[in-house]
């Protein structure tokens, strides 16, 4: 019997593309809040024995963790064989150290909670830092999808020249990917966080790279503060205004046009439903979603 996807509200746009795709069909949800601001949540859809996923990116997630929740449940309870998450973003992956005394380390807190209500989880491109991989933390088996393949195709078809930028040391596992696969040079800058909003890049000697049209590469852009900071560098070091690629767009609307003016082109990833959307990891995940389950844990 084929899997069934089921999409939180926000997440219908990229679970139809995935459905489209095959080979796991549509079931029907439906979810809304009542004026009290609690959840109501119904199946539509005969899942008895059936493998089912529910399509859920955890961009903002507090605000949707309990309807989430509530949606497995109720497929576990009406006989679904398995419930997988599909969470193309994958939330508190930042908070991965105690950095002072009585913090909660809520990375590890929040996968101990998705691995309780859930079989299996299929994410893309997880801020890894000092965790190495999602089985540190998640007690599930986990498929971390990449998306570098999709960002070097975009920079082949769109920028001649290029040089890849990463922001930070975290950043180099993929911006040396993308410019692998995109025959490009790379490098990375250093950054120091100041404060939630606010960080220092510095750069290396640049002098060399004058010539080539700079592409910096993030996984999240969250208040913006890096992709500003980063393009200011750049042409500091007169280097041009940078293209942008982002995998996880979590910034509000009232941040694009501070990031327009810092870019000549800003560009996401659908893992979050948003303006800037322009490469889509629809078929990565339904490539995943095999006729037997997920596949490719780890
Ligand atoms: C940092 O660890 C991430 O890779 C991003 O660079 C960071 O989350 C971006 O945040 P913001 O847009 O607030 O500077």
């Amino acid at each position: 019997m084929v899997g069934m996807v089921f999409a939180m509200p926000g997440n219908e746009r990229l679970a139809a593309e995935i459905v489209r795709i095959g080979p796991w069909k549509a079931g029907g949800l439906e979810a809304r809040r009542f004026p009290d601001g609690e959840s109501y949540v119904r199946i539509l859809s005969d899942v008895a024995d059936r493998r089912t996923a529910i399509l859920c990116t955890l961009a903002r997630p507090d605000s949707r963790f309990l309807m989430l929740v509530f949606a497995a449940r109720a497929l576990k309870a009406l006989g679904a064989r398995s419930v997988t998450l599909i969470a193309p973003y994958l939330s508190y992956m930042r908070q991965d150290a105690r950095f002072r005394p009585g913090e909660a380390l809520t990375a590890r807190h929040f996968a101990e909670l998705i691995s309780r209500e859930f079989d299996r989880l299929v994410t893309v491109d997880p801020h890894l830092h000092r965790y190495r991989d999602l089985r540190e933390i998640y007690e599930i088996p986990a498929t971390t999808l990449h998306s570098a393949p999709l960002l070097a195709e975009w920079v082949r078809n769109n920028v001649e020249d290029p040089i890849i930028i990463g922001p930070d040391s975290e950043s180099e596992q993929w911006v040396s990917e993308i410019a692998e696969a995109a025959d490009a040079p790379y490098l990375v800058l250093e950054k120091r966080r100041l404060g939630d909003r606010s960080v220092v890049l510095k750069a290396p000697d640049l002098r060399r790279w004058g010539h080539r049209r700079p592409v910096v590469v993030d996984d999240i852009i969250s208040s913006g503060a890096t992709i500003v900071e980063a393009s200011r560098c750049l042409r500091a070091h007169r280097i041009a205004t940078p293209a942008c690629l982002i995998v996880h767009a979590l910034f509000p609307d009232q941040v694009r046009s501070r990031l327009a003016a810092a870019t000549v082109a800003l560009v996401s990833t659908n893992t979050v439903s948003h303006p800037t959307n322009g490469i889509s990891v629809a078929a990565m995940i339904a490539a995943v979603l095999d006729g037997d389950g997920v596949a490719g844990a780890g």
